[in-house]
């Protein structure tokens, strides 16, 4: 093999949307290495955690292609590799960083197969954000039929499939919207209360569904905005499950303060410790194709881009305009 050259979107320097530029790099020589597969790209997941690695909040090591979700063909396959062979249609949800490119080589226990009942771009959709879903509703805490609960972004990518995964399972989700725009959206996926944050006290509306006792788990993939309002919503010895910070960091916080008067539990789970062996990974991204088999949770792709307007899905992700999943296709 020569060698073979990728195109994809770079990020040298940490920083704004400018920061994201197209470059063509070598891929190894020789084809991929032991225990790798190199995977033609032909859907790319956008993640709001791209935005946190392309502006610097969680560190990578530079220069880097961004992205952590991506869907394609196998076109070589390493030395050791014997579960994926050359045109198997496959998908990754995980690191190493460097899903925003044409190819790359990436590790074959990483990678799943895709069923022949899902397309490529919805795969790309919903591979990362529904295993987020599945460890949040299955594993961090155990969402049981008819129990109300906090989840905020409901028109997010991570939030319309949280809104079809709990109307499955006969849960009662009480999703936060910017914007009255999304309002019918996440109600017709499933969500059985919708609260424009913007607007309204979401504290007093979830009291009143709860009959004042609170809610016993709250996912907030908001951060820095939602954190008081989460604690607000939450029972005694309710669960704050942290996943993410679409509006800033959550700045230091008194612990005393904010967790003693409900004694409350805290955590800030990822999909990358949940589903950080072969075995976690294979369950959840089963589940999640058990789910789309039975027709229980879909993926409208919320918008596509050229692979080379990427700075454009970050900017449009930022912007709070974007409901479901962005894609990539090179
Ligand atoms: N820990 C994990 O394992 C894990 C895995 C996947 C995703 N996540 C996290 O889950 C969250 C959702 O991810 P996603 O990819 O599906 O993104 P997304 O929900 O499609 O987009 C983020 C949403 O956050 C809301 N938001 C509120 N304040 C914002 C602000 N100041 N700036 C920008 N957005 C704001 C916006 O919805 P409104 O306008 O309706 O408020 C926006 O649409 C992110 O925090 C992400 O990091 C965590």
């Amino acid at each position: 093999m020569g060698v073979v050259v990728t195109g994809g979107v770079r990020v040298n320097k940490t920083g704004g949307f400018e920061s994201m530029v197209w470059e063509n790099v070598p891929l190894k020589d020789g084809g991929p290495g032991s225990g790798e597969v190199r995977i033609k790209h032909t859907a790319i997941g956008v993640n709001y955690i791209d935005t946190y690695h392309r502006s610097g909040i969680y560190p990578v090591e530079l220069p880097c292609f961004l992205g952590l979700e991506a869907v394609g063909r196998v076109i070589a396959v390493g030395s050791g590799v014997d579960d994926f062979k050359t045109g198997d249609r496959v998908g990754y949800a995980s690191g190493p960083i460097g899903a925003y490119c044409e190819e790359r080589d990436f590790p074959s226990d990483k990678t799943i197969k895709i069923p022949d009942f899902i397309d490529d771009e919805s795969a790309a959709s919903i591979l990362l954000k529904g295993m987020t879903v599945e460890y949040l509703f299955n594993r961090t805490y155990k969402i049981k039929k008819g129990e109300l609960f906090l989840f905020h972004a409901a028109a997010g990518g991570v939030g319309l499939l949280a809104c079809q995964w709990a109307s499955a399972i006969g849960a009662k989700m009480i999703g936060t919207v910017g914007s009255d725009e999304k309002v019918a959206l996440v109600r017709n996926s499933g969500c059985e209360v919708v609260v424009n944050y913007n607007k309204e006290d979401v504290a007093k509306i979830v009291m009143d569904k709860t009959s004042g006792a609170g809610v016993s788990v709250g996912y907030d993939g908001v951060g820095k905005n939602t954190f008081q309002t989460t604690i607000d919503c939450l029972g005694s010895r309710g669960l704050f499950v942290s996943f993410g910070q679409s509006s800033g960091m959550i700045p230091d916080v008194s612990l005393h303060k904010s967790f003693a008067p409900k004694n409350l539990y805290y955590t800030r789970p990822s999909l990358l410790v949940y589903n950080k062996t072969k075995k976690e990974l294979e369950l959840s991204s089963g589940a999640v194709f058990e789910m789309i088999k039975k027709n229980k949770i879909s993926v409208g792709v919320g918008k596509r881009y050229k692979l080379k307007d990427a700075a454009t899905a970050h900017k449009d992700l930022q912007s709070r305009k974007t409901t479901g999943s962005l894609i990539l296709i090179p």
